[in-house]
């Protein structure tokens, strides 16, 4: 996740684009950069870290000219280097880019056999490439980039610059976010609202394929055909503040309605959709390295432990190989078994977490190989691990973990997939058939987003409780930790998440007509005896919220109140059960009025022991 920015009009394009990525910052921030069309051509400054590095550097170089691009950063291929910011120029064409392009190392490969030099790591300067190359062949500024988008194949929103057409600019995207702004005598192209809000409330969102070719002669959208096409203009009434979450109340709201795109952007570059194969380049051990591990073991804290439980299950059962788990502040002081045949999983949204990188550092001194799976790219924790899996989930500025938690666990199934294949635990045409269910599992996100308003109804009902049980079995114990770790961290609800199966051993003993339990109670090989937990609640008066089957009357019939979610394979399924807890947790905090985003006395990032 990037954010983009266009400007072409009367005014100097540089503090308007400045402007736009501070509000875009919370897209990316690790590094940024900026092109202006001026008397001398074209101009750009590029810089490694947040924002304001770019704008020191603008106050001491000044970009001046009305017409220009701009791009705050959040790395996905190649590492926050000066060379890997934005735009990425090629010639007399320059590209900011949003997005990931999948097949871009064999485009390298071909444009380095046609003689071209490369001067990033990233996937973008493809981009700039291929419209540089139509383009000196002849190609006008609207075909070049046709023609270089009938070659990629991912996800985009560009924005294109030509030093041969100084007052034009080219927008496109695809599966990636961008907006038309529309001016007087200005016009303005975006990755979201708020970038440009204090400009227009006149816009068009558009939609992929859609290209739009700005001008002083005004805007056109064009299809990929060069054919016009009229899109409607919305109006826009949010407050800044409002734009800046999307429109949501909260950004929590905001990334846990963003989950179905961020799984895509996890996978959809690491999969092929026809011959179920799966593409890890990050992942540096060869098969015989693979065939001689003798065991897994992770090592996380907080949500990010929590995917790790749900990896135990995934990896032993994909892989058979045996797989401990541990928190980075237990690990790091218990002298742990660990030997060169071991894997060493780290999982960390920010890379950053003093115990997990501690608990990565003790498993490398003792010989182990590792393997990072992290959201921030160029973190510690990735730096310091010998292969890094990121899971592309894009900024996750809710203190309150979700869309980094459910990326984690795509994340572990992809890499339990891969192993197994490489194990032989798996035949591609059963790698072929666990993939469909990955390909099919956003749209079953959507699904249980579409229950919001039932779920904040629900959360009315129990909001003046005082202590929650979440309860699960199996692969699904986890999400019962989970679930309780987000009403407590966020509402200040004392809550506890229990494999059902130990609540007799103790947690029984809580239950009255006052205790909300939550149950995870789908049809999983467990569930006879997950409805028998369900009888001793309801037989001591407890009040049963049961996420299960929307058809699963069994349940219904039983508990006070249900929570429909659709079904899925076993593995898969903590992805889509956490969803509703997620909701369930955002709601009574908002209903209790707490800092949803920021709860006292937490951190997004713990960096200290
Ligand atoms: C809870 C939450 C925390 C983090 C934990 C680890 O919602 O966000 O429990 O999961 O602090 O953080 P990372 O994943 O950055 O290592």
């Amino acid at each position: 996740m990037c954010g983009i920015v266009g400007y072409l009009g009367d005014k100097e394009a540089m503090p308007i684009l400045l402007d736009g990525l501070k509000r875009l910052e919370y897209r990316g921030y690790d590094s940024a950069g900026m092109a202006v069309m001026g008397g001398h051509g074209l101009e750009i400054r590029r810089s490694v870290g947040k924002l304001k590095e770019l704008e020191s550097q603008l106050a001491k170089a000044p970009l001046r000219g009305s017409v220009g691009i701009g791009h705050t950063r959040w790395a996905t291929h190649g590492r926050p280097t000066e060379n890997n910011a934005h735009p990425h120029q090629v010639g007399h064409i320059a590209v900011v880019h949003n997005g990931i392009i999948e097949n871009y190392l064999e485009l390298k490969r071909k444009l380095i056999e046609e003689g071209h030099t490369f001067t990033s790591e990233t996937d973008t300067e493809i981009i700039s490439h291929l419209i540089y190359k139509y383009s000196s062949r002849g190609a006008t500024f609207g075909e070049a980039v046709r023609l270089a988008l009938q070659q990629v194949r991912g996800s985009y929103a560009i924005v294109v610059i030509n030093e041969r057409e100084p007052r034009t600019l080219i927008g496109t995207r695809k599966e990636s976010p961008m907006i038309l702004g529309l001016g007087n005598g200005e016009n303005f192209l975006a990755s979201d609202v708020p970038a440009i809000l204090s400009h227009t409330r006149r816009m068009v969102f558009l939609e992929d394929n859609d290209i739009v070719v700005m001008s002083d002669d005004g805007i056109q959208i064009q299809d990929l055909e060069g054919n016009a096409i009229d899109r409607p203009v919305t109006n826009i009434t949010w407050s800044p503040a409002m734009a800046e979450k999307a429109g949501y109340k909260h950004f929590m709201l905001k990334e846990i309605f963003e989950q179905p795109r961020a799984l895509i952007d996890t996978f959809r570059h690491r999969v092929d959709p026809h011959g179920g194969e799966i593409i890890l380049e990050e992942f540096h051990l060869n098969p015989d390295e693979v065939k001689r591990l003798k065991k897994i073991t992770m090592v996380a804290c907080g949500t990010s432990f929590h995917a790790a439980l749900v990896g135990k299950f995934m990896l032993e059962s994909l892989c058979r190989l045996p797989v401990e788990v541990d928190l980075g502040s237990e690990f790091r002081y218990r002298d742990p078994f660990v030997d060169s045949q071991t894997l060493l999983i780290s999982i960390s949204q920010s890379g950053e977490t003093a115990d997990t990188l501690a608990g990565l550092r003790e498993a490398k001194t003792k010989g182990a190989r590792s393997l990072a799976i992290c959201n921030a790219v160029g973190s510690s924790i990735a730096r310091e691990s010998e292969s890094v899996f990121y899971t592309h989930a894009g900024p996750e500025i809710g203190v309150a973990s979700t869309k980094a938690f459910t990326t984690q666990l795509v994340s572990l199934y992809l890499i339990g997939l891969y192993l197994a294949k490489q194990l032989g635990y798996r035949q591609p045409d059963q790698i072929q058939q666990n993939l469909q269910a990955l390909f099919k599992l956003p749209t079953l996100l959507q699904d249980v987003l579409d229950e919001n308003r039932a779920i904040r109804e629900i959360g009315q009902k129990y909001m003046k409780a005082n202590n929650f049980l979440y309860l699960g079995r199996g692969i699904h114990y986890p999400i019962a930790l989970e679930g309780a770790l987000k009403l407590k961290e966020i509402s200040y609800i004392h809550a506890e998440g229990y494999p059902a199966g130990e609540m007799k051993h103790g947690p029984i003993a809580l239950i009255d007509e006052h205790l909300p339990v939550v149950v995870l109670a789908t049809r999983s090989p467990v569930f006879e005896k997950m409805m028998s937990n369900i009888e001793e609640v309801i037989a001591r008066r407890g009040r049963v919220i049961a996420v299960s089957e929307s058809d699963n009357d069994t349940v219904r019939e039983k508990v006070e109140t249900t929570i429909p979610v659709p079904e899925t394979s076993l593995e898969l399924s903590p992805i889509l059960l956490v969803l509703p807890l997620q909701l369930l947790a955002y709601h009574i905090a908002d209903l209790r009025g707490t800092d949803v985003d920021q709860p006292r006395n937490l951190a997004k990032s713990v960096t200290v022991e």
